[in-house]
């Protein structure tokens, strides 16, 4: 769409900003050597648009997105003039206790909807477009556990930002003009013990998160206090401006197996505020003080991709 007011075509984000949907497939691939390979993952994530239409006109209530985001790696092998100023790979964070591991991934689909079937029947076309040219890493299907709860117990996704301050905290500015629209994401798959963290009180657990558990309201916390998951990632500059970012997790799990997890994932204008969030977490403010939610669970994954705008998107056609 062209605007008429300022004479440019307005840049199209991917869909960053869909709300909290009720399924979502968190699916990371890694594209196999060569370049017939790298061509094909070009082409596919190219054309997403297409296959995203096809699948969410079946059903329009079922609002089905799906946001690609490309690694550093891969972003090298499609042949690109330029790349986005951050995009770099995921460091691990090793703090006294935990670690935040670094794991491989060239592509990731976030894919979400209010039916589970269009994540799936997305995904499965998906995957037969890519045939042999990727591998998956990591697929994880999520779902929504009653009023937006983790499996922890909490109401996760509350301090968002919405509105004019989403698009400030998650999508790239004219500071990278040729990249505006786009957003930096990390994830991270959490497996929870939630046998240990059923061994504490409601106000231990409480104190973790920062917030009460039944009626979600955040706590004060006393200086000097061991600092709680909220006020780890509260992050705020020399300048006093506080930096937020996007998340989306969602629970998955398999009773059967013994899997209860959190798959997390952020979106942000700048890498670097997730960077400090992990390491506030991981490495604890002061040093030592880490996020004790990591004593209850742990990272297995762990990767950085950029989501750029639609317009770049569909210019990665080889
Ligand atoms: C086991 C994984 C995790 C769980 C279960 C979890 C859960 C929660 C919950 C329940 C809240 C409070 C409600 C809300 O505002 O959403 C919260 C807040 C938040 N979390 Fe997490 N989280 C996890 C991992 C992470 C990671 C890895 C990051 C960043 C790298 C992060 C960043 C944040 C931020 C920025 C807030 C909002 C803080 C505020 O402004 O109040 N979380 N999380």
């Amino acid at each position: 769409m062209h605007d008429e007011a300022s004479g440019r075509t307005p840049i199209e984000p991917q869909s960053v900003d869909a709300p909290l949907s009720t399924a979502a497939v968190f699916l990371v691939v890694t594209i196999e050597p060569g370049q017939d390979a790298a061509d094909r993952a070009r082409e596919v994530v190219s054309d997403i648009g297409g296959l995203v239409r096809a699948v969410g006109f079946r059903d329009l209530n079922g609002h089905l997105s799906c946001n690609v985001g490309i690694g550093a790696a891969a972003w090298d092998r499609f042949e690109q003039e330029s790349r986005p100023a951050q995009l770099r790979e995921f460091f691990e964070v090793r703090g006294p206790v935990h670690t935040a591991v670094s794991t491989p991934g060239d592509l990731l689909f976030h894919i979400r909807a209010e039916r589970a079937d269009q994540c799936f029947e997305l995904e499965r076309l998906l995957l037969a477009k890519l045939g042999d040219a990727v591998a998956v890493v990591d697929e994880v299907h999520g779902f929504r556990y009653f009023d937006s709860r983790d499996l922890l117990g909490f109401v996760d996704g509350t301090e968002n930002p919405t509105g004019a301050s989403m698009a400030r905290s998650a999508l790239v500015g004219e500071e990278d003009a040729a990249f505006s629209g786009g957003s930096y994401v990390v994830v991270q798959k959490y497996l929870h013990d939630l046998g240990a963290w059923a061994t504490l009180s409601t106000e231990q657990q409480e104190a973790i998160i920062g917030r009460t558990k039944a009626d979600n309201v955040e706590l004060d916390e006393r200086a000097g206090e061991r600092k709680s998951h909220k006020s780890l990632n509260t992050i705020t500059d020399a300048d006093g401006v506080e930096h937020d970012i996007l998340r989306d997790n969602m629970p998955f799990g398999r009773p059967g197996q013994g899997e209860f997890g959190t798959y997390f994932i952020g979106y942000a204008r700048e890498l670097w505020v997730i960077e400090e969030m992990l390491r506030h977490m991981f490495v604890g403010v002061p040093v030592g003080s880490y996020d004790r939610i990591l004593d209850f669970s742990t990272a297995v994954t762990g990767t950085t991709f950029f989501v750029p705008s639609n317009d770049v998107l569909e210019a990665l056609a080889p």
